[in-house]
């Protein structure tokens, strides 16, 4: 299994990896469908996150195959340029094995040691206690709640916002 950035060849792969962990969770903001946008869409979003200072966008691969994604955004406004929000989803049949925790790691170093952020931001279903372990494991702190921020299949779930400073 091999961490590293994203580049434009890899949107074919991301979506499909995105497709699938959608499908397998209903922690996601997407289902089985994945992501409403075309692989050029993707191309040219994973081009720019490679270029610009404050994006990073990682991919797990394992058998040619990304198995997990890791992203970190930070406000292209200069009010909003100290802070960066992030993402993580890992395969279902992949979980338990620390790749959540060597994406995160590495999310959290870049946005330290190279996008120069102060503030880490997400968004976490309360009740997905894998990814909330994993989140204070690295530090982060429930700073407050969105009620009904999600609605899958009629039924609306609450979001944890969690922070960290770096
Ligand atoms: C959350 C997610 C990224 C974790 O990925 P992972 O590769 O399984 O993570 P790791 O193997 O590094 O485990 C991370 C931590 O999860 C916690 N964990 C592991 N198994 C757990 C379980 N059965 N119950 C609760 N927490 C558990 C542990 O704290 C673990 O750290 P530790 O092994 O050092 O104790 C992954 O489950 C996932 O993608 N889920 C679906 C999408 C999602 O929810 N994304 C987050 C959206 S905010």
């Amino acid at each position: 299994m091999e961490i590293r950035k994203a580049s434009a060849a890899d949107a074919e792969a991301v979506l499909e990896c995105c497709r699938q962990v959608g499908g397998e969770t209903d922690y996601l903001t997407y289902g089985a469908e994945g992501l409403p946008v075309t692989v050029e869409t993707e191309r040219a979003f994973l081009e720019r996150m490679a270029r610009e200072r404050g994006q990073l966008f990682l991919v797990a691969v394992e058998g040619g195959e990304v198995i997990g994604t890791a992203s970190l955004s930070s406000g292209s406004r200069p009010r909003l340029a100290h802070r960066g929000e992030i993402g993580i989803a890992v395969r279902k049949a992949a979980w338990g094995r620390g790749i959540g925790s060597a994406l995160l790691a590495e999310v959290i170093r870049f946005a330290g040691e190279e996008a120069g952020l102060r503030i880490l931001s997400l968004e976490v279903r309360s009740d997905n206690a894998r990814a909330i372990a994993l989140y204070r494991k690295f530090g982060f702190e429930k700073t407050g709640i969105f009620r009904g921020f999600l609605r899958v299949g009629g039924q609306e779930y609450d979001f944890d916002l969690m922070q960290r400073e770096l």
